[in-house]
């Protein structure tokens, strides 16, 4: 489902957007050590670029079994060092991960699948350690440059509906996760303007 019939990634237009994405959330959340999950992890891109630049331990998560191997591939080509694991699981029916598990979480284009989004939230809150931080939602991040980002939007003008995923709204995204029962969270745009929109919940208790 990952690769084209020419054995390529259908992700290969996105491919510089993945280690900008990984430096935003190393600044942002002073990422260094620790337990990391990619949700929704696919070719497996986000979890390798945060392994390039910290030392954490990244869990590459998936509900398909091709995608996983897909992301083994992606961290075996990339040579890096990190503790990794990976597994196969449905982030709205449970993660066979304890509680306050995790110090980060990143999914990114995973939520706009999942079949029950509150649930989706309330485990990732729920294995989201006290004191970390998790963003979930989907689009190019914040430090793609205005010249990429006009080439990749035009060029992946509603590649999500095609796939059959739902993109919501910023306030439909604030009802879900009123919904799970998150008490700290916001909710923002990639850019002014722009399609990507995410979620960043903290855990405070
Ligand atoms: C559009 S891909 C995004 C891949 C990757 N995160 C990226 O940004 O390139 C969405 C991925 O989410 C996975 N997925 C969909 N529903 C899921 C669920 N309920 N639990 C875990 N993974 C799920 C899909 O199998 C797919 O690999």
């Amino acid at each position: 489902m990952l690769k084209s019939s020419d054995g390529k990634s259908s992700y290969n237009s996105l491919l510089p957007i993945y280690p900008l994405l990984a430096q935003q959330c190393v600044d942002d959340y002073r990422l260094d050590s620790g337990i990391c999950l990619d949700i929704g992890t696919g070719n497996g891109y986000v979890g390798t670029e945060i392994a390039k630049i910290t030392n954490m331990s990244i869990y590459f998560i998936d509900i398909e079994a091709g995608a996983l191997d897909f992301a083994r591939s992606t961290v075996t080509d990339a040579n890096i060092d990190n503790e990794v694991f990976f597994l196969e699981a449905d982030v709205c029916t449970g993660l066979p991960l304890s509680d306050n598990y995790a110090d980060f979480i990143i999914s990114r284009g995973s939520i706009w699948f999942w079949e029950d989004k509150a649930r989706g939230l309330a485990e990732i809150y729920r294995v989201l350690k006290v004191g970390g931080t998790a963003l979930i939602g989907g689009g190019l991040g914040r430090y793609v440059p205005a010249t990429m980002r006009a080439r990749l939007s035009g060029e992946r003008k509603n590649t999500l509906e095609k796939k059959g995923g739902t993109r919501l709204s910023l306030e439909e995204i604030e009802t879900l996760a009123v919904e799970a029962g998150i008490p700290s969270f916001k909710v923002m745009y990639d850019a002014p303007g722009d399609k990507g929109r995410w979620i960043e919940i903290q855990k405070h208790v």
